[in-house]
This record gives C-alpha cells, structure tokens and sequence, in this order.
C-alpha cells in the first residue's frame, strides 16, 4: 500500500489536506496524525472493521481497549451514555487536553474499540490538527501510532518508521508538545481513580474535583526486593536496548552506574540536566524542566536505538507534577532499576 504523507502546519494546517485525511477515515482507512500528546494511529469510531485494522497493523491485543477522540462536546452523545459531575467539571475544566476520561460506553461504538468493555475512554484533543480532522471525519479511536510494545511517537518520522506501507496516510503536524501519553482518569461517579499519568497531573485533577486515588499501575512502583533485580517483567513500551532507570534517591551514583555498564555493552546515558559531563555518549534530557524532560523523552529513547547502543542508563526525576508520568513510562521500560 502507498502511504500518503501530508505536511501541515501544526497551529494553521491546510483544510484540503485534512479533508482528504477525514475522507479516507470515513471510508474505512487509517491515518496517523499528531495530538498535543503523542501521535495517534486513528480510524473511524464507528467502523468495526476499520478499528480491528488498527489492532492488526500495531500487533496491539484485541484485549486492550483504545480511546476515542472527539472535537466538541455534541459528538460525545454518540460516543458514552453517561456523564457523570465530576467527568463533567474535569471535561469542564481541562478539555481541550491531554485528559482521557473512562466513562460508560454509548450503543454506537463497537466492541472492538472497549475490547468489550461498558466502558469507553474518551479524550478531546487540543492538537489544531487533530481537532480539525475529528470535526470533519466524526469521533476517532486512535491508540498512540507505535507498533505495539515501542516506545510512542512524537514525530511524523517515528510514524513513518512503524507503519509506512501499512496504512493509508499520516499527517506531519511537527513535534508533539507534551511527549507523553495523556492521563487517564476512571471511576467518575465514585472517587476518581487515575490510571495513567500524563500531562494533566493529579496535584491540578485534585484542584478540580478533590480526593484522586492513584492506581498502583499508574505509579508502576516494584518491590524493593526487585529493585536491583534485572527482570523483562515490567519491560512494557520500551526501546530495543536494555534501559536502567537510577531513582533520584540514587543519583549520586549514576556516573559510577555508567562506567561500570560501559564495560559490558556499548552503554550511554540520558540525564535529566546538564551535570557538567559532556561526551559523545552523555545525552542531556533538558535544560532543567520536567515538562521538557516528557517532551523529548520518547524520541531520545528512540535515538539510542539508532545510534547502536546496546544499553542506556537513564536519571529519574522526583514524582511531583509531570513527573510521576516520566516515572510511570521510564518504570515500564526499565529491566533494572537502582535506588
Ligand atoms: O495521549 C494519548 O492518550 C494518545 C493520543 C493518541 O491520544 N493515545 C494513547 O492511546 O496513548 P493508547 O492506546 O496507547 O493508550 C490508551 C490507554 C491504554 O492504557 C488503555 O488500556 C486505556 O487507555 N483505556 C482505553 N480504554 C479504556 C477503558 N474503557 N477503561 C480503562 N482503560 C482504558
Ligand atoms: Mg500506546
């Protein structure tokens, strides 16, 4: 198949262009396109068949459900049969955003989307991209646009890597702004439950509807016995080389941690900020902002990858703000951590 590859505009992208990306969506295509998160990999919400394509192109199981992206509040009638008070003051307060709220399915969506769920996740996207394509082709299920089991896009190129050949077009929008996937926020009718950390944090979900309870995944903490143990167990969306996350209670040994791993595998290490070590191996994650350390995470990730390294030592940071979602992701992928 010939993927068709549309450059935009992230803030202002041509309207033909989005309009032929919304047509092929209504008939049954697939389309990756840019969110203020991570690239989405999306099809019609409504089209059974579409959907089960996304499942097969990413190699994503049938038992994990995808998030359907709406543009305006009237599309969400079609898509959950419920909105209960504190979804509504969340929807309220952070859509357009990266807030994906669990609520209970509508009739229209099928099966295929929730993995059968009652439930469906929703999200309205503030990427100008993405709303413009949703306003014209209706509700789109999109999961992130990785195959299944890699690190998530933040670029057009990182699209073009997994699925050129497979799908019908992806839009290049530029780089994400958040670099992470969004927060997923469930049980709205009870104490809210956060499921996955992301750009909206649970300090600005507290602000809004109070009391927020964090899932055991969403922080992806292990025992401590397993703490130094080198294990593929929680090795989740990760990149092909081996990654050791250093906690921040074990920072001062990071330099030491590389050396040592220097000597087994060709090793390079990510660091959070600038720490007066410059090498060709030494990565530096941002300039001392989290926000920036999310933003370009996942691509450096995939930069390890490219340049060869076998293994990379990665700095954590601590869990306050956006930072328990770097904690989740850099968690997830590690197969050792040392703190
Ligand atoms: O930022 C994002 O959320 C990106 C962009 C494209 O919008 N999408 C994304 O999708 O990250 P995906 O499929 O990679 O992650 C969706 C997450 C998964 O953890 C999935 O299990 C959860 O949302 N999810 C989807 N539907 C659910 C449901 N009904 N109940 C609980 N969790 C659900
Ligand atoms: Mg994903």
């Amino acid at each position: 198949m010939e993927t068709k590859i549309y450059r935009v505009s992230p803030t202002r992208p041509a309207a033909w262009k989005i309009k032929e990306c919304a047509q092929i969506l209504k008939t049954g295509g697939l389309v990756g396109f840019p969110t203020e998160t991570v690239y989405g990999l999306g099809a019609s919400a409504f089209l059974d068949a579409a959907v089960k394509r996304i499942f097969e192109v990413k190699g994503r199981p049938a038992d994990n459900p995808v998030i359907v992206h709406i543009s305006n509040l009237s599309q969400l009638e079609s898509v959950v049969s419920e909105m209960p008070e504190k979804a509504r003051k969340l929807a309220e307060k952070f859509w357009p955003g990266p807030l994906t709220l669990v609520l209970s399915k509508g009739d229209k969506i099928p099966s295929s989307v929730t993995a059968n769920l009652d439930t469906v996740a929703v999200r309205m996207p503030s990427h100008a991209v993405a709303r413009m394509l949703i306003e014209l082709a209706g509700p789109v299920a999109a999961p992130s646009a990785n195959i299944s089991g890699r690190v998530s896009p933040t670029k057009a190129e990182h699209v073009i890597a997994d699925f050129y050949g497979k799908i019908e077009a992806i839009i290049d929008g530029g780089n994400t702004e958040i670099g992470l996937e969004s927060t997923v926020v469930g049980n709205l009718d009870g104490v809210p439950l956060l499921l996955r950390p992301g750009g909206i944090t649970v300090e600005m979900l507290t602000r809004a509807v109070g009391k927020v309870e964090i899932h055991p995944a969403a922080r992806a903490e292990i025992e401590f016995a397993h703490a130094v143990a080198p294990g593929m167990k929680y090795r989740h969306y990760s990149p092909a080389a081996s990654v050791v996350l250093v906690e921040p209670s074990a920072s001062g040994r990071i330099f030491e941690v590389f050396e040592a791993k220097k000597n087994a595998k060709k090793t390079c290490l990510l660091l959070f900020r600038n720490r007066g070590k410059s090498a060709e191996d030494v990565i530096v994650g941002s300039r001392g902002t989290k926000e920036e350390y999310a933003r370009n995470l996942f691509r450096l990730l995939r930069e390890v990858d490219k340049r060869g390294y076998e293994l990379v030592v990665v700095e954590g940071v601590d869990e306050e703000g956006i930072g328990l979602a770097i904690m989740n992701r850099l968690r997830k992928c590690a197969s050792e951590i040392l703190r």
